[in-house]
């Protein structure tokens, strides 16, 4: 397996919102970094979109004129070869950052295999295809991984390395050494559906949803009790029209199907009919929310008690979720609690929150929920029931 220095050159391939943001990463980490996409509009784009954000940083003094200048020459934008991966033939690391589907993911592993060395590492930035099922398209999947970077990928530390199920144990080290050396925080996950973050943030979103459904309470009250009882930067309800709905939407199915329709994690009507009503969110002006020009946005019923109710139901089935994790050897505990509060920012780790609170105190609030709904979404984690007869903390 080759080495992975700061002399390395990177290829990305997609030049996207995600493709563009890690093309920035490198080069700012002194990588050249060569960059393609299929459409040489989006190239361009993505260049002009990167002059003007390093601009913008240099104007707040947040970076050096050279720094910027640095970055932006150690950047090769290819719209001559736009969709051609030979440009990659001297490429250390490829990060492929195209459009989410696993067909034009594994064709586009099996092209680029073709041409780079045998030693390139080939990496996905995937939120939640199988990178095995994409490793399976390659002549030798022990290159291939995970490593998947959050948007937007200059500001948010995280990034999750997922090993496939043939990786070679070498081709993760060498990763996690490079993107650390990039200043990021790496947590390894195991290649299971949604990885860490995606999968354990389900039901901020899902018992969201459900409380809004059952009519328990208004979005902007949900919202409120999150962001103010809660202490998360957003609620849920504002977080998926930034996310976007067909988004989150896509997300939350991928993973449900995933984990072949574990009822923990299905989506909700509601976002399925937003979704097929072009209510997309912030892009589209409306989502749960009215984003036109003076519309008054709708305020919370500030219900200190009800509010509590809320942040409490929806933290329980969070923690559940991440016990779960934990309990299926996803990552380790650490890995848990640092990607939900490097990759979104939660106040604190859940199975820190799960000590705080006390692990019989969510159980409880888990089975009480399972005797209202009678529904397998609310049951409890095998490890949370095991931490409690034991009298265990998750962290001694
Ligand atoms: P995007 O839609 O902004 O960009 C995708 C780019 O790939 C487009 O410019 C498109 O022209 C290009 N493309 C499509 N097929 C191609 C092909 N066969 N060869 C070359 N280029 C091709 O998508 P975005 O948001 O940047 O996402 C890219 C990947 O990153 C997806 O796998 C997504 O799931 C993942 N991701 C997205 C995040 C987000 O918040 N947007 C966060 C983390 C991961």
């Amino acid at each position: 397996m080759t080495s992975l220095g700061s002399e390395s050159i990177i290829g990305v391939l997609g030049a996207g919102a995600m493709g563009s943001g890690i093309a920035q990463v490198a080069a700012a980490a002194g990588h050249q970094v060569l960059v393609t996409d299929s459409s040489a509009e989006a190239l361009e784009l993505a260049r002009a979109r990167l002059t003007v954000a390093l601009a913008r940083e240099v104007g707040k003094g947040r970076l050096h004129d050279t720094a910027a200048r640095g970055i932006e020459e150690r950047i090769t934008w290819a719209p001559g070869t736009a969709g051609e991966y030979g440009l990659f033939r001297h490429c250390a690391l490829v990060i492929e950052a195209i459009v989410e589907d696993l067909g034009v993911k594994r064709e586009a592993f099996r092209r680029l295999e073709a041409e780079v060395s045998e030693e390139c590492v080939l990496a996905s930035n995937t939120s939640s295809l199988s990178i095995t099922a994409l490793a399976a398209a390659c002549q030798r999947p022990k290159r291939v991984l995970g490593m998947h970077f959050f948007n937007p990928a200059p500001l948010l530390p995280l990034v999750e390395l997922i090993p496939g199920l043939r990786s070679a144990p070498g081709t993760a080290s060498l990763a996690r050494k490079l993107v650390e050396g990039w200043g990021k925080t790496v947590v390894l996950s195991s290649d299971t559906p949604g990885f860490i973050v995606n999968r354990v943030a389900r039901p901020f979103y899902g018992e969201a949803l459900r409380i809004y459904e059952e009519g328990v309470a208004d979005k902007a009250t949900i919202d409120w009790a999150m962001r103010e009882l809660g202490g998360f930067r957003m609620g849920p309800f504002e977080l998926m029209d930034l996310i976007g709905n067909d988004v989150n939407y896509a997300v939350t199915r991928s993973i449900f199907e995933g984990l072949h329709g574990d009822a923990r994690y299905a989506p909700a009507v509601t976002q399925q009919r937003m979704v097929e009503a072009g209510l997309l969110g912030r892009k589209t002006g409306r989502g749960h929310y009215d984003y036109g020009e003076g519309t008054a946005q709708p305020e919370p019923l500030r219900d200190p008690l009800g509010g509590q109710a809320i942040c409490e139901r929806i933290l329980a089935l969070l923690i559940n979720a991440a016990v779960d994790a934990l309990f299926w050897r996803v990552a380790s505990r650490d890995a848990i609690d640092l990607a939900m509060t490097k990759g979104v920012h939660y106040p604190k780790g859940l199975l820190r929150w799960a000590d705080e609170l006390g692990s019989g105190v969510v159980l409880e609030r888990l089975e009480q929920l399972q005797r209202d709904y009678g529904e397998e979404r609310y049951r409890p984690s095998p490890l949370l029931r095991r931490m409690v007869r034991a009298g265990e903390r998750f962290y001694p």
